[in-house]
């Protein structure tokens, strides 16, 4: 076999794949998904099942669609939907950004947002924020004067570091740069009961991603969904796949898209647990936990390398990410809220893990 191998594009030749920690453990709480069984059979009967007819292209997602615009109060026209939002935020990158163009990132935030950036050609700018994570909107504007990017993205609440990023903030910045994007992240709007979905009717560089993973417990189902002014949306269209939406996702996300009763009861449990986790980590003294209005902690050790502590946890089985390698983010584990019962395996886990640093 010849081991002469075809070209990739230079920027992109040894772009590691994007990588979570998988290893086995009864408790995972490193990917900030919904821990509790969401069966796929929950939503569909067998009638629509036999109705599913898998010899032909899916259809408009047009029930999926009526849902989310009442869900969100918009048009459906204004609304783009993907197989996750990382989809969906491909598209946006492939459409407003690209070879020498720039995405402004204010970093720690959500790793693909980078990833996605480099692969459809363009550059990234960090603006190196930190821990605590605190955006003002003049920081926020002297970055964005500074750099003048295509694309501007805001995550809130943010993904690591569990914090909003205020709606003046994400406004007055769209109000600066009207002719560049401005993307707001809101894969945990949800549990944070914010959203400037509303606000996208005055600001037409303004669009909003949204995802199935988190408070609707569906990760497995692969669904995400970009909400902008009709005509911006008509751009995403251009880029769009055929049929990127499989018929058994959009049936079964039209289900899961109007039952808003299952989302507010997870906001509040996510709550009550969120505030349990976070008091247990908080009589650790090596450690200073960050606030969250998500479900997940970000947490900062003031003595002992990640490594060391990820791997005491896996041996009480249970799995945390360990962020340390992310911008700003020295010495910073995350973990996500799970179960009672899981946070409870957590909450015990601490003491063997950090020992006569647990306060009793
Ligand atoms: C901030 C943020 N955006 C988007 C995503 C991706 O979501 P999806 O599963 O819809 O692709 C994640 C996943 O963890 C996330 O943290």
């Amino acid at each position: 076999m010849s081991d002469v191998l075809p070209q990739a594009r230079p920027d992109l030749t040894g772009f590691a794949p994007y990588r979570t920690q998988q290893m086995a453990a009864d408790v995972r709480l490193q990917a900030n998904e919904w821990a509790d069984p969401n069966p796929a059979a929950r939503y569909l009967s067998d009638d629509e099942l036999e109705a599913l007819l898998l010899n032909r292209y899916p259809t408009a997602a047009r029930d999926l669609l009526d849902a989310l615009a009442r869900r969100y109060g918009v048009g459906p026209d204004q609304i783009v939907v993907g197989n996750g939002s990382n989809e969906v935020l491909l598209y946006t990158f492939l459409l407003f950004g690209g070879h020498g163009r720039k995405t402004l990132l204010f970093q720690p935030t959500y790793s693909m947002h980078a990833r996605l950036t480099q692969t459809a050609g363009g550059s990234v700018i960090d603006e190196l924020v930190g821990l605590p994570y605190s955006l003002p909107a003049e920081r926020a504007l002297a970055a964005v004067e500074r750099h003048r990017p295509e694309i501007v993205v805001i995550c809130s609440p943010n993904n690591p570091s569990g914090t909003l990023v205020g709606e003046d903030v994400i406004l007055s910045v769209a109000r600066a740069v009207p002719r560049s994007l401005v993307l707001v992240d809101e894969a945990y709007a949800d549990f944070a009961g914010f959203t400037v979905v509303p606000r996208i009717a005055e600001h037409p560089n303004l669009v909003v991603t949204k995802t199935f993973s988190k408070a609707r417990a569906a990760a497995g189902l692969r669904l995400g969904i970009l909400l902008a002014h009709p005509k911006v949306a008509d751009m995403y269209r251009g880029v769009q796949l055929p049929y990127n939406l499989s018929s058994i996702t959009a049936a079964v996300g039209a289900k899961i898209a109007r039952d808003d009763a299952a989302i507010r009861g997870r906001v509040e449990r996510n709550r009550t647990e969120r505030e349990r986790v976070h008091a247990a980590l908080r009589r650790v003294s090596s450690i200073e936990a960050f606030p969250s209005e998500t479900n997940f902690i970000l947490f900062r050790l003031r003595a002992g390398t990640t490594e060391e502590v990820h791997a005491r946890f896996l041996r009480e089985s249970v799995l945390l990410r360990d962020l340390s390698s992310w911008p700003g983010c020295a010495g910073c584990l995350r973990v996500s809220i799970g179960t009672p019962d899981e946070n409870d395996r957590f909450i015990a886990a601490l003491r063997s893990v950090f020992g006569a640093a647990v306060a009793a």
